[in-house]
C-alpha cells in the first residue's frame, strides 16, 4: 500500500540510497508490519495520532518529528520518554532503515512510523494533536529558486501551528545560517508563535538530552556550528480542523 504511492509524490529529497542487505531488509521488514503507519486514502481526513498506539499504553502525550533522518533523536526522546508516543516521519528509506533496526534492537515500543512525505499527513491530524513537534536540519536548499522546496513556508508554519496546543513547542534547528534566518524569519510571522526568552538568549547550547546526529556530526567536521530554537505556542488562533 505504500510503495505504491512512493515514486508520485512531490518530494524534493532522497529516497533511497543503495540496497539494503538481507540482515537489514528482515530488521527493515519486522518494523515496518507493527509499527508503520499506512498511507491515508481521500477518506482519511482526520487521523488520531493516539490511535497509532495501544490502548494498554497509556501514553501522556504525542510527539511529532518530521525528517527524523537516521532517527537518533527520535530513538533518545522514546526510551528517554516511554509513558510519550512519538511519530517520525521521513521518506528516506535508508534513514527509516536504520531506525527500524535500533527500534527492534533496543526493544522499543513506543514509535510509529510514516515513512513517506510529511506533506501527506499533517493535515490529517486534528488540531492540537502533538505537544511537541521537533524538525532538526531540514534541508536547506541553498540556491535562491530553490527556498520554495524548504519545509519551513508561512503555510506550513501555519500548518504545523495548528497541530500543537496552547503552550506546545515547534523544536527547531539548523548549521545553515541563512537557515536559521529563514525560520527565525517564517515562525515568528505566524502570531500564534514565541520565541521562547531561554533559547534566544542562548540559542548555541543543545538542549538537555541532545544526541548528536549523523548529520549534525557532518556539520561539524565541515566546521559548522549549529543553532536550536524553540517557539512556543501562545495563542490557539486559528487552531481549527481544516479540511484536507
Ligand atoms: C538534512 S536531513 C536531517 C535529518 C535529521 N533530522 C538529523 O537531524 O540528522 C533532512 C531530512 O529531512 C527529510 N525530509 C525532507 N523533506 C521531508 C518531508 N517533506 N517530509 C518528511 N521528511 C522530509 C529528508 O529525507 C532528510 O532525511
Amino acid at each position: 500500500m505504500l510503495k505504491k504511492t512512493l515514486e508520485d509524490l512531490h518530494f524534493y529529497g532522497r529516497r533511497r540510497s543503495r540496497r539494503m542487505h538481507n540482515h537489514r531488509q528482515t530488521q527493515f521488514d519486522a518494523v515496518a508490519e507493527r509499527f508503520f503507519i499506512p498511507a491515508p486514502t481521500e477518506n482519511d481526513t482526520s487521523i488520531d495520532p493516539r490511535s497509532f498506539f495501544t490502548t494498554e499504553q497509556k501514553l501522556d502525550d504525542v510527539w511529532l518529528e518530521i525528517g527524523f533522518g537516521h532517527g537518533e533523536h527520535i530513538i533518545n526522546q522514546a526510551q528517554l520518554n516511554p509513558q510519550i508516543g512519538l511519530v517520525g516521519i521521513e521518506p528516506f528509506i535508508n534513514g527509516i532503515a536504520s531506525a527500524a533496526i535500533a527500534i527492534q534492537e533496543k526493544s522499543i515500543e513506543n514509535i510509529r512510523i510514516y515513512p513517506d512525505d510529511a506533506m501527506q499527513m499533517i493535515n490529517r491530524f486534528p488540531a492540537a494533536s502533538f505537544s511537541r513537534i521537533f524538525l532538526f536540519f531540514p534541508d536547506p536548499w541553498p540556491k535562491v529558486r530553490h527556498h520554495k522546496r524548504r519545509f519551513i513556508q508561512t503555510e506550513t508554519v501555519a500548518m504545523l501551528a495548528r497541530l500543537l496546543p496552547e503552550g506546545g513547542t515547534l523544536h527547531l534547528a539548523t548549521d545553515i545560517p541563512d537557515l536559521a534566518d529563514w525560520m527565525i524569519m517564517h515562525v515568528l510571522e505566524n502570531p500564534q508563535f514565541t520565541w521562547t526568552a531561554e533559547r534566544q538568549s542562548d540559542w548555541t547550547t543543545p538542549p538537555q538530552n541532545w544526541v548528536t546526529t549523523k548529520y549534525q556530526h557532518k556539520a561539524i567536521r565541515e566546521g559548522r556550528s549549529s543553532v536550536y530554537l524553540d517557539f512556543v505556542k501562545t495563542s490557539a488562533a486559528d487552531a481549527k480542523d481544516i479540511t484536507v
